[in-house]
């Protein structure tokens, strides 16, 4: 009786959890490096929101994240009504492949990518049109080439996951200038924040001119809120509209909403976050190249390298050195790894790790 389109879905394989980790491989102080969360944690001010609003938990939560919208409206320079709040920019995701994709209708997206994104269209019947990738950066002339009359949504991961690049602004510029107004531009920035200034495209200026571009940002990266799930979305009113109709009521729960509002105001955490994971990045590209594995250059808090060997293997391998990375077989690179970037002390520990592994 399910949706014949759910058969070949196989469930999104997230990083292992520390304490499960340290159960099943009996390590202890495990680094978790799988999930390009924050490794620094949280800003303190998210942490004093969250308290405060604990108390109130027993009421529901304001269902149209009135306060959070208003203070990234504010904060971005576009109007409450061109936000959307998600569980997370996940749901968001979803929700955009539920308002356009019905069976039979494309999504084009670059190959690898986000997996989600593959995800939400073929739970709907829908077919993902996979570009690969060239030098594991975007071939946004090779997507625009196969987008057609079946075009419903373009998926662009920028910067992109698990690659860790990001295209130049002007060659997306062009790309978005030269699309056809039909297909919705999904352009996901979850590690927009770890871009230097001048890289950063100008999506939301395209939102304003009410170009059909709906732009994702998540709390879950760089303000280190993963847990509580919070995400945004910038795009026209009309989309912002749809996605009330489909959305849960209450989707974004009171604790997110309050700790979100507060990371927004905590500049330093963010730049805190920025010089850690670039000073990070640095000793963990270096600490791979000196062991022969050069990873692919990341403007992001992730690395992708080629362990040349079963990175399943060698990441069950690092699990028992309590270290836990991120296999990439799903994303068709049987021989390489996805690595977060973390704490000094944790990438010390996942270089040692890996070195004994691939040594062994
Ligand atoms: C490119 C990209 N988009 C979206 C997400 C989803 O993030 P969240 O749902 O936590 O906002 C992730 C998470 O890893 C991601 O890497």
């Amino acid at each position: 009786m399910a949706s014949p389109y759910l058969k070949t879905l196989l469930p999104y394989s997230p990083g292992k959890p520390i304490e499960e980790v340290e159960r099943e491989y009996g390590v202890a102080g495990a680094a978790k490096l799988a999930s390009n969360e924050n490794p620094f944690g949280p800003s303190p001010l998210a942490v004093k929101a969250i308290q405060e609003a604990a108390a109130a938990v027993h009421r529901y939560p304001d269902g149209a994240g009135t306060a959070l919208k208003a203070h990234l409206a504010e904060r971005l320079g576009v109007a409450s009504a061109q936000i959307a709040l998600g569980n997370g920019s996940n749901e968001l995701l979803e929700l955009a492949a539920r308002i356009f994709l019905q069976p039979g209708d494309e999504a084009v997206m670059a190959q690898p990518a986000f997996i989600v994104y593959r995800m939400v269209c073929q739970a709907l019947g829908a077919v993902a049109v996979e570009v690969p990738c060239r030098d594991f950066v975007h071939d946004l002339p090779g997507m625009a080439a196969v987008v057609s009359a079946r075009t419903k949504l373009l998926f662009v991961g920028n910067p992109n996951n698990p690659t860790g690049t990001a295209v130049p602004p002007a060659a997306l510029e062009a790309f978005v200038r030269r699309l056809p107004p039909e297909p919705l531009l999904v352009l996901d920035e979850a590690y927009w924040e770890f871009l230097p200034e001048r890289e950063r495209p100008r999506s939301l200026d395209w939102v304003r001119e009410g170009r059909r571009c709906f732009v994702l940002r998540t709390f879950s990266k760089i303000y280190g809120l993963a847990g509580l799930r919070v995400g945004y979305g910038i795009g026209p009113p009309e989309l912002i509209g749809l996605l009330d109709r489909l959305r849960a009521p209450f989707n974004v729960n009171a604790l997110a909403q309050g700790a979100a509002a507060a990371a927004l105001e905590d500049r330093a955490h963010v730049d805190r976050t920025v010089a850690g994971t670039a000073e990070g990045r640095t000793a963990l590209t270096a600490g791979l190249a000196a062991l022969g594995l050069p990873a692919v250059q990341s403007v992001t808090n992730f690395l992708l390298v080629d362990v040349r060997r079963n990175g399943a293997a060698v990441a069950e391998a690092l699990l028992r050195r309590g270290v836990i990375v991120r296999p990439m077989g799903g994303y068709g690179l049987p021989t390489h790894l996805r690595i977060t970037v973390g704490t000094a002390a944790e990438n010390a520990r996942a270089l040692d790790a890996l070195g004994a592994v691939l040594g062994a």
